[in-house]
C-alpha cells in the first residue's frame, strides 16, 4: 500500500486513492498484501517493479477475459492442497485451474513432463513445475497450439482442444510457480510434493474399477489417464496412431504388451508405461480389442483416411512439417520412427511392409484386414 494509499482509507477516492473492490476471498486484501493475488514484487517502489518484476505481467492486465479468471492462477497458489504429495485444487474457488489439472492428465502431458504432485510417467520434456514464473500466458498458449514452431524437432503433439478448454490448461500452467513458493503449501507439503506418487492417486473416488474386464470402464480410464492426448480414440479425439481400428490389426497379446511395456513393443517409443492397476488394464484391453471401426470400401479412401494420417496426403511426408500442415496431421511427430514418404515406393515393398507391418514400429500389419489385391490398388492411389 506504499503506492495504493487509498486501500487503507475508509472512504473511496479515485486513482491511487481508490478503495479495493470487494474480493471473494475471506482474507482482507489490505492484510495479506497485494502481490499475494496480483503477483509482482512486494517491495517494488516503481510501478513496473511493483507490478511486473520476475512475474508474468498479464495477471495485472485484465484485458484478456474476465478479471476473476485472470486472477485464478494467483488464487490457486493458496487455495490448493498437497496432502500425501498429490496436487489438488478447490474446484469451486478456482474452477478453471482445477479443470486445467484434469486436462493436463487427460492430454497425456505427464508422459513427458514432470510437475510436483502429479504422477510423471516420463521425462522427455522439461519439468513444468515453475513454468508459471517463466512464461506468459500468451507464450504458453502459442507453445501448446504449435510446439514445432519454436522447436522444430519437438516430439510434443499439438493441442487440438477448443479455445475455452485450451485456456483452462494455460491457466493451470500459469499457476505452477513451484511448491516451495506457494503461500498455500506448507514446507512439509512442499517436500512431500517431490514424491513420485502413483497415477491412481489422482482418481481416488470417481473412477470405477471393475473386477471383471469391462469395456465401458476401460473407455473411461483411457480418456482420463491421457491415452487420448496422443491417440485417436472415441469421437472427439485425434492423434497418431489412430486407435479406432486397432482391434483389426493387433492381437490381444500385442495390445497387452503395448500397454504393459511399450518400450519392448516399440523401440525408442515415447509412449509411457502408465502402471495402471491390473483390473483396469484388463478393461482397457477389452475396450481396445473392440475398436473395429469399419474401413472404407475404396482403396483410395483407405489411403487417405488410414495411411495418410502417418504418411501424409499425396504420399508426401508429414514430418517434413511443411508450413500449413494442419495440427491434426502433425501429431505424427510423436512416433518413435518417422513414417517415410510413400511417393515412388515400389509395389513389392508396399505389399510386404503394409501386409506384414514392420516389427517394433508403428507400421502395423494391415494385411490382417486388407487383402493383397486391395493393397495393390492402394499403391495405385499413392502413385497417382
Ligand atoms: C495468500 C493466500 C490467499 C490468496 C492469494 C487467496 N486466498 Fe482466498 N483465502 C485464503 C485463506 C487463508 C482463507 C481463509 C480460510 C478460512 O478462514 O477458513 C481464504 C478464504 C477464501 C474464501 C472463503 C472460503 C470459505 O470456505 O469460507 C473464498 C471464497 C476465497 N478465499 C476466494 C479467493 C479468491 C477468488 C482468490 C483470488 C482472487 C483468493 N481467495 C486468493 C488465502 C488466500
Ligand atoms: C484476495 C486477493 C486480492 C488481494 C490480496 C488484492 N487484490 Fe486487488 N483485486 C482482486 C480482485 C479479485 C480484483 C478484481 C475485482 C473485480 O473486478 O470485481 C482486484 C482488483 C484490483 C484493482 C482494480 C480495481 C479497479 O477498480 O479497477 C486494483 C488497482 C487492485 N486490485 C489493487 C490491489 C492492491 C493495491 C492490493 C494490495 C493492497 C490488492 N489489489 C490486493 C484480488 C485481490
Ligand atoms: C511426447 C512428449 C511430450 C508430450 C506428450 C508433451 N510435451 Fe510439452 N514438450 C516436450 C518437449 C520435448 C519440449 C521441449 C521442446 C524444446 O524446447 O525443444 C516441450 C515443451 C513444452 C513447453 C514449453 C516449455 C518452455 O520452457 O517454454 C510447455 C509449456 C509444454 N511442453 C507443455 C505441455 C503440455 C501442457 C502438454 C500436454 C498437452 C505437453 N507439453 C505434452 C514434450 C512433450
Ligand atoms: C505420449 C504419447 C502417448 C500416450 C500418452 C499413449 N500412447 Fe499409445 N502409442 C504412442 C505411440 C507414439 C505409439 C506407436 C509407437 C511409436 O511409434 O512410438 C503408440 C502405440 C500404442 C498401441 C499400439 C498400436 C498398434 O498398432 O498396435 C496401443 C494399443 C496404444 N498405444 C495404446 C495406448 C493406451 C491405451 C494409452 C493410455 C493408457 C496410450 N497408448 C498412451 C504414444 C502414446
Ligand atoms: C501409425 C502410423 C502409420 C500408419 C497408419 C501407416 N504407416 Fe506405413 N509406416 C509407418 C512408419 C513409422 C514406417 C517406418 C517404419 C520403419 O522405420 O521401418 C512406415 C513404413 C511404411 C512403408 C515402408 C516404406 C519404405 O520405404 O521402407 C510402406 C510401404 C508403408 N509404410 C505403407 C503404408 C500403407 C500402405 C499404409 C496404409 C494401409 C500405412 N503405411 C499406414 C507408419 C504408419
Amino acid at each position: 500500500m506504499t503506492c495504493h494509499l487509498g486501500m487503507a482509507l475508509p472512504d473511496a477516492g479515485t486513482g491511487l486513492f481508490r478503495r479495493h473492490p470487494a474480493t471473494p476471498c475471506r482474507l482482507d486484501a489490505r492484510q495479506i498484501g497485494c502481490t499475494a493475488c496480483h503477483r509482482g514484487e512486494p517491495l517494488g517502489l516503481t510501478a513496473l517493479g511493483a507490478h511486473a518484476l520476475g512475474s508474468p505481467r498479464e495477471l495485472l492486465d485484465w484485458r484478456g477475459g474476465s478479471r476473476a479468471t485472470a486472477l485464478q492462477p494467483a488464487c490457486a497458489q493458496c487455495h490448493l492442497g498437497r496432502a500425501h504429495g498429490v496436487l489438488r485444487y478447490d474446484a469451486e474457488l478456482v474452477p478453471d485451474v482445477a479443470a486445467g489439472l484434469e486436462l493436463f492428465l487427460e492430454q497425456g502431458c505427464p508422459s513427458c513432463h514432470r510437475v510436483a504432485g502429479i504422477f510423471a510417467a516420463g521425462d522427455h520434456g522439461p519439468p513444468l513445475g515453475g513454468i508459471g514464473r517463466l512464461r506468459r500466458r500468451a507464450q504458453l498458449a502459442a507453445t501448446l497450439a504449435d510446439p514445432q514452431r519454436q522447436s522444430p524437432t519437438s516430439p510434443m503433439p499439438p493441442l487440438t482442444l477448443p479455445p475455452r478448454r485450451a485456456e483452462q490448461l494455460v491457466l493451470f500452467l500459469s499457476a505452477q510457480i513451484g511448491a516451495a513458493r506457494e503461500p498455500g503449501s506448507s514446507p512439509a507439503a512442499a517436500l512431500l510434493s517431490g514424491r513420485r506418487g502413483a497415477l491412481v492417486d489422482h482418481f481416488d473416488s470417481d473412477l470405477p474399477t471393475a473386477t471383471e474386464p469391462n469395456a465401458a470402464v476401460g473407455a473411461l480410464w483411457a480418456r482420463r489417464v491421457g491415452c487420448t492426448g496422443c491417440h485417436r480414440l472415441g469421437e472427439d479425439a485425434s492423434g497418431v496412431p489412430d486407435l479406432t481400428r486397432v482391434g483389426w490389426i493387433a492381437t490381444y497379446d500385442e495390445l497387452g504388451l503395448a500397454l504393459r511395456d511399450p518400450a519392448r513393443r516399440f523401440t525408442g517409443t515415447l509412449m509411457p508405461r502408465l502402471e495402471l492397476p491390473e483390473p483396469v488394464i484388463g478393461s482397457v484391453l477389452l475396450y481396445l480389442a473392440q475398436q473395429k471401426s469399419p474401413l472404407p470400401d475404396q482403396p483410395c479412401d483407405v489411403q487417405r483416411e488410414v495411411c495418410a494420417r502417418c504418411h501424409g496426403a499425396d504420399g508426401r511426408s508429414l514430418v517434413a512439417q511443411a508450413p500449413g500442415t494442419p495440427a491434426r496431421d502433425r501429431r505424427a511427430v510423436v512416433l518413435a520412427r518417422r513414417p517415410p514418404e510413400l511417393r515412388g515406393v515400389p509395389l513389392q515393398t508396399l505389399l510386404e511392409v503394409a501386409g506384414r507391418g514392420r516389427k517394433g514400429t508403428a507400421m502395423a500389419p494391415w494385411g490382417r484386414v486388407l487383402t493383397e489385391s486391395f493393397l495393390r490398388q492402394v499403391h495405385g492411389c499413392i502413385v497417382r
